[in-house]
């Protein structure tokens, strides 16, 4: 391959089959070319190493919804004037994740737990948040809590929007990377949930300068206590990564378990 323009190369998995639905955001592709090209690589192994990483951050095996179909159901205004087929309607999208769907028998604990530590927040950032905004019927929030989720996956974001307008829920979901792009939106709570360990795999190191960058009071920070078949207990392995990633940072950390989560509450003291 003589091509070494990364924006090039990024293109070329952009406009495939598999992504080009998703409209990725060019600047993940070419940040992930990029830094294989600074390794070292050749521009083909950049650009083989850069459809890896991307499988690991859109993590299509974790599971979708048909967006189509669903982004109908949401059209159908009055089905959400009641909170039960709104919240049936919830249940059927946490579960065509499995982030969220393992997260079901626990719902309402998960939240409680973690505002007896931070408070009930009345601003939320949703940090690369797949179905989790779909969670809000079970958060027990005050009307008017601001929610702010965030992902760059485009059907996911339209869908939450949707979602959001036609529930009168006071959110937005947007459209981008965040971690070339931290958001800069002062916040209660930011919820970082299963996905810390994969931005270790995208950029050894990543999470140290994407946590400091967020303009949070408490960063809640969740890692699967077991892997997805359940036979590997990694909660040592996830402590030793939180543990590392706030060296010498010293922010106070709550620990909680709530079924296969551990969450870190971290409170922060740059706000
Ligand atoms: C494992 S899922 C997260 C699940 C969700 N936080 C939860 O626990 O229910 C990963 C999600 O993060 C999104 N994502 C990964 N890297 C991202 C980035 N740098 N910026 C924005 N979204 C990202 C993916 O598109 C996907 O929807």
């Amino acid at each position: 391959m003589k091509e070494t323009d990364p924006a090039t190369l990024a293109r070329v998995i952009l406009t495939g089959r598999k992504y080009r639905h998703l409209d990725i955001p060019p600047e993940t592709v070419i940040d992930l070319i990029q830094h294989g090209l600074d390794a070292g690589l050749r521009p083909e192994q950049a650009v083989d190493i850069a459809r890896e990483k991307l499988h690991n951050i859109v993590a299509p095996y974790l599971g979708d919804p048909d967006y189509e179909k669903a982004s109908r159901e949401v059209g159908k205004f009055d089905a959400f004037s009641d909170d039960k087929p709104l919240r049936n309607f919830c249940l059927t999208m946490l579960e065509s994740h499995a982030s969220t769907r393992e997260r079901i028998p626990y719902l309402s604990d998960f939240y409680w737990k973690i505002f007896t530590v931070t408070g009930v927040p009345r601003t939320i950032l949703d940090l690369a948040c797949a179905m989790h905004p779909f969670g809000i019927p079970w958060m027990g929030l005050p009307a008017g809590t601001r929610y702010q989720a965030y992902d760059l996956h485009r059907p996911r974001v339209e869908l939450i929007n949707h979602f959001f307008t036609a529930a009168g829920i006071c959110g937005e979901a947007i459209y981008g990377d965040i971690l070339l792009n931290p958001p800069a939106q002062p916040s209660d709570v930011g919820f970082f949930f299963k996905e810390a360990h994969r931005f270790e795999q995208r950029q050894k190191g990543c999470n140290r300068a994407f946590w400091q960058a967020l303009n949070v009071r408490w960063l809640v920070v969740s890692l699967p206590a077991s892997n997805l078949t359940g036979r590997f207990d990694l909660a040592d392995r996830q402590r030793r990564l939180v543990s590392e990633i706030l060296t010498g940072i010293g922010w106070p950390v709550t620990e909680i378990l709530v079924g296969n989560e551990l969450i870190f509450c971290l409170r922060k003291e740059n706000v």
